[in-house]
């Protein structure tokens, strides 16, 4: 046996109302249609095929980085239609996993279970019961409790409308099976459309057994189809992430406040403010504090460093016990040693900063290489772009540069250099003197303001 898996992403979604095709829509910052691919991934099947239509080459681009089969669905006439296209790929052996593009949480551990349950012959539906059924198709079955078939919302009597259980719409079974109750599928139904859903009529009718996993797990099967819809699943999805960190002894002030864009690992004892976003692979040390309002990406922390309110990290590497911002921005390729110090309104882009140096106030450093123990005075610019190029700046160990110091590069500050406060340096300066640039301060004794005209 092999298991395929098809994806269903070719509608329009135009409740989203929204010029992006709706599995392209973000939830937790990545496509929905991203997730549902990760956790058939993880089902690692012999191909996942994915059906597209409209966005066309949009959602394939998009997609670039899996490893997918794709299918057209030039004309978007039903979710039965669409398995249709992706059917010629399948060998009748094959067990074959449907997944809804717009169900975007659904977890492993229940695509595992449904695939058992088809077993050798049999169709396996995942369905749940939910309070407000409304919009799903509705299980109906027998008085023995047997699944007889699906009927749509827009199909239903007012009796089967009162059915609380409802369709996923994930279903597996063999291909051969599938591929023969597909080719019998018609339209006749209020919404003109081939519905997968009816598979299920036929399967009754050619006695295959009809197995429905109900799931406990409500929010694993929520469908996608507005907005509305769209920020309760991130809220889903947030409190998901919210408790497996929790589980981990992560202190999370406010679990309702934190969004994780990516993958966050955190060693023991970290502490999350409120209203910080993690986008990308951030890594936190043991100890690590991480104040409110940070946004931080692709960034890995070591133990004990502090981020303060307020601050905007990227690609960054933190040496331990460091202390920043508050309102520090820190922008990619920056590499921080031990114990450094950043202060507020500080801008580090593509440099590295060695143990124990500080830049406390107000000070832009870029594509610098800065020693160990250097103290950057307020107010302090590398001045590293001439216009038309970048240049490097490189500060030795134990510099120490007054404030409104502008450091204009390439320049080389030698070892244990001091620069005098409001300089313009534009030579190299150095090691152990004290090098400064500085107009000479005069008075003008007696001088008389200008007064107002009279109008
Ligand atoms: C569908 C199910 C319904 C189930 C619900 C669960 C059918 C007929 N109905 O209804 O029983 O309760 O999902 O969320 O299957 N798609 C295509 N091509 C098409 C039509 C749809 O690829 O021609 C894709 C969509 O992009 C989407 C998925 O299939 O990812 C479901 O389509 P949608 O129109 O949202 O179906 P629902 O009305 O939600
Ligand atoms: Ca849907």
């Amino acid at each position: 046996m092999q298991l395929r898996i098809v994806i269903l992403a070719a509608g329009r979604g135009t409740r989203m109302r929204s010029s992006l095709p709706k599995v392209l829509q973000p939830l937790a910052g990545r496509p929905l249609l991203d997730h549902v691919i990760e956790v058939a991934e993880a089902m690692a099947p012999v191909a996942t095929h994915v059906v597209y239509g409209f966005g066309g080459d949009q959602v394939k681009d998009a997609m670039a980085h899996r490893d997918i089969e794709w299918h057209e669905q030039a004309e978007q006439l039903g979710t039965g239609h669409a398995v249709a296209q992706a059917m010629p790929a399948f060998h009748a052996n094959d067990v074959v996993l449907v997944l809804y593009g717009d169900v975007p949480l659904i977890e492993l551990e229940t695509l595992q279970q449904l695939v058992h349950l088809a077993g050798e012959n049999a169709l396996a539906l995942l369905t749940v019961r939910l309070d407000n059924p409304y919009g799903y198709g509705r299980i109906v079955r027998d008085g023995r409790g047997q699944v007889q078939c699906i009927v749509e919302e827009k199909d239903t009597t007012p009796e089967e409308r009162q059915i609380t259980e409802v369709n996923t719409g994930v279903m597996a079974c063999r291909a051969a099976s599938l591929g023969k109750w597909i080719s019998a599928l018609d339209k006749n139904n209020s919404q003109g459309e081939y519905y997968l859903t009816d598979v299920v009529a036929h399967a009754v009718a050619d006695e295959v057994p009809v197995h429905a996993f109900v799931t406990a797990n409500v929010e694993e099967t929520f469908g996608i189809n507005d907005k509305k819809h769209l920020a309760e699943a991130e809220s889903h999805y947030r409190k998901r992430i919210a408790d497996r960190l929790l589980s981990e002894g992560v202190t999370l002030v406010d679990p309702t406040r934190i969004d994780v864009r990516g993958d966050l690992t955190c060693g023991q004892d970290v502490y999350i403010d409120a209203n910080v976003t993690f986008i990308g692979d951030v890594k936190l040390g043991d100890g690590v504090q991480v104040g409110p309002n940070c946004v931080i990406r692709d960034t890995q922390i070591e133990d004990g460093t502090i981020i303060y309110p307020n601050c905007v990290i990227e690609e960054a590497h933190f040496g331990p016990r460091c202390l920043i911002g508050p309102f520090a921005r820190v922008r990619p390729q920056s590499y921080f040693g031990s114990g450094v110090k950043l202060g507020n309104f500080v801008e580090i882009k593509k440099s590295a900063i060695a143990k124990g140096s500080k830049v406390n106030h107000l000070s832009y450093i870029g594509d610098t290489t800065m020693g160990q123990g250097v103290n950057v005075g307020a107010g302090t610019i590398t001045c590293n772009y001439d216009g038309m190029n970048k240049h490097e700046t490189t500060i030795k160990d134990d510099v120490f540069i007054g404030s409104g110091t502008q450091l204009v590069a390439p320049l080389t500050i030698g070892e244990g250099a001091t620069i005098g406060a409001g300089s313009v340096i534009t030579h190299d300066a150095p090691a152990e003197s004290l090098t400064l640039e500085r107009g000479k301060q005069f008075t003008v004794e007696h001088w008389k303001k200008p007064k107002k005209k009279a109008k």
